[in-house]
């Protein structure tokens, strides 16, 4: 049996739906090049990127969309929207394996999410909602960035935010930030973990003091929830320090709220698409502060991916059995780090004789 590192039978960003349109759009996600194209109807289809007969990329030129189906670029051979080959040259009886792996998809809060792994466990009720992200009552500056480093890397990173104060210092990081403790609370049956740092009195870092025009010290609350694999949720909220906190009806007039969503879908063992996401409840129509936070943020994307290059190398690079040493700062990332390697193992187990029986029929 091969081993992986990946979570099957799990649901993946594999998109952001303004991505995919009628062109040919590829994506590789755990190891699986996947072919998306949208239907006339506008229907996001995912299957696998590679013609079953001598294996071109079904994304390459000049493979092409005709209608709803796609016309391999080498011979020609057709397929629909569900992936099965239509027609192929030369000849009218169509091969009855003649056709592609055809992958589950859903788009939601923006994204395309795509399920990797047997087919008939995808439950769409699984996906974990980002819904800030296509509400009217947000705005949302978004972006993804390529990160050579395998996606674990990515998960221990964002569940410890000490980081901002040294690695993101004069962009999100203060001192409060790695000078505050975490607390940690974990749903392993449902596969989330959750950490929160509440701050009652720190400085105002730029991303947030230009785009909420707060000038003096806040009240910053950073509440995590992470939802293994694929989903992680920063539920931000800034307010001047002295302002009501939120009311028990659940409003909370004098805060500022920033949904900060990333989206970590492993691309191989060793590299990850990086979706990030920015949203807002205030300034809606500002595009300045839009611009302000696209930039900034990205910045400190790029900031991390640097880092988690490097690391990765480090990785490849050291003795096997090259121990960590870890704090409390990082009880977050450990409790993700055990839930993966479950999600990891219950993806790959051999299917017990009921499940393999069902499979069959
Ligand atoms: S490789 Fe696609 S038709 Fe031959
Ligand atoms: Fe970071």
């Amino acid at each position: 049996m091969t081993t992986t590192s990946f979570a099957r039978n799990q649901w993946y960003v594999a998109a952001y739906g303004s991505e995919i349109g009628r062109k040919l759009f590829t994506r590789t996600i755990c190891g699986e090049s996947i072919l998306f194209w949208r239907t006339e109807a506008g229907e996001v289809t995912a299957m696998a990127d590679r013609c079953v007969h001598r294996r071109f990329p079904l994304s390459e030129k000049p493979s092409r969309l005709d209608g709803d189906t796609v016309v391999c670029g080498y011979h020609g051979f057709t397929y629909g929207a569900d992936g099965v080959c239509v027609s192929v040259p030369g000849q009218k009886r169509v091969p009855r394996t003649a056709r592609l792996t055809s992958y589950p998809v859903k788009e939601r809060d923006s994204f395309v999410w795509v399920w990797i792994g047997d087919k008939d466990k995808a439950d769409e009720a699984l996906i974990p909602r980002a819904p800030w992200l296509d509400s009217p009552d947000y705005t949302t500056v978004c972006g993804m960035e390529p990160l050579a480093a395998r996606y674990g890397l990515l998960v221990d990173n964002l569940l410890d935010l000490s980081h901002e104060t040294y690695l993101h210092g004069g962009y999100i990081g203060t001192p409060e930030v790695a000078e505050t403790p975490i607390t940690t609370e974990v749903d392993d049956k449902a596969g989330v973990v959750h950490v929160s740092r509440h701050m009652d009195d720190a400085a105002c870092p730029p991303f947030y003091a230009k785009s909420t025009g707060i000038t003096g010290r806040i009240t910053r609350w950073q509440d995590i929830e992470y939802h293994a694999p694929c989903l992680y949720l920063l539920h931000s909220r800034i307010a001047p320090v002295g302002a009501p906190g939120p009311d028990a009806d659940g409003g909370d007039p004098d805060a500022f709220h920033v949904e900060v969503v990333y989206a970590i879908t492993p691309e191989t063992e060793t590299s990850t698409h990086d979706f990030w996401a920015v949203a807002r409840d205030f300034a809606l129509d500002d595009q300045e502060v839009s611009d302000f936070l696209r930039e900034n943020n990205r910045t400190v994307v790029l900031q991390d991916v640097v880092a988690l290059n490097r690391l990765e190398q480090v990785i490849a690079s050291e003795p096997a059995g090259t121990q960590e040493l870890s704090i409390n700062i990082d009880t977050g990332g450990l409790a993700a780090r055990r839930i993966l390697q479950r999600l990891v193992e219950a993806g790959t187990a051999t299917p017990t004789a009921a499940e393999a029986a069902a499979a069959v029929r």
